[in-house]
């Protein structure tokens, strides 16, 4: 039988497992959209401890469990800006991406913001694209000296 997905917010025991799958994901998933130079500075940032610490201790951060493994997490960031969302590998189109936008989506309606924003990877374009966002632009972003495409897109909570 499938085991359910559980959502509870992380606390930094999680680390060493939410920083695999940020590895992971970037490494097999969206390798396929970025190049080689671009996913191994991406997915170094796993590497940061001090930076995963200060998100979860500061940010809306939650992680989403299968029989106690985490298979994914999301955050938000200042209220209504959804900073990262990153499933598993193998537990891609299971629906735990689309439960944890939706729990992130409530947590941004209790902060009182009815519009939220994000910087969106190509790879996940058309996942926002059909859960109504909408592309605002498309931007080049430069991280440690590297250039991104993705896109700045928002969602009107009350349309
Ligand atoms: C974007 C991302 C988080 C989506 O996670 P996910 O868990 O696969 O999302 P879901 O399963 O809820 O939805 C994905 C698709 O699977 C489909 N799906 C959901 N449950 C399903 C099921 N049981 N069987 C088959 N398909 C299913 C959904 O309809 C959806 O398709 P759609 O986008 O065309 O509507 C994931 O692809 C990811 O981690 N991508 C790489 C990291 C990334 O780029 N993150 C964003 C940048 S910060």
């Amino acid at each position: 039988m499938k085991h359910p997905i559980e959502i509870r917010q992380a606390t930094l025991d999680d680390i060493p497992e939410i920083t695999a799958i940020f590895r992971n994901t970037i490494t097999h998933i969206n390798a396929k959209d970025y190049n080689e130079k671009q996913i191994s500075v991406w997915s170094y940032g796993a590497d940061d401890i001090e930076e995963w610490k200060k998100r979860i201790k500061n940010y809306y951060f939650i992680v989403a469990e299968m029989n106690t493994n985490i298979v994914g997490f999301a955050y938000l960031k200042n209220g209504n800006y959804f900073d990262g969302i990153y499933v598993h590998k193998d537990h891609l189109r299971q629906g735990i991406g689309s439960k944890l936008l939706r729990i992130i989506e409530s947590q941004v309606m209790m902060n009182d913001y009815e519009v939220m924003k994000s910087d969106v990877s190509k790879t996940a374009l058309p996942f926002f694209d059909n859960r109504y966002f909408e592309v605002i632009k498309k931007q080049k972003k430069s991280f440690k000296g590297v250039v991104f495409e993705n896109y700045l897109m928002e969602k009107n909570l009350n349309d």
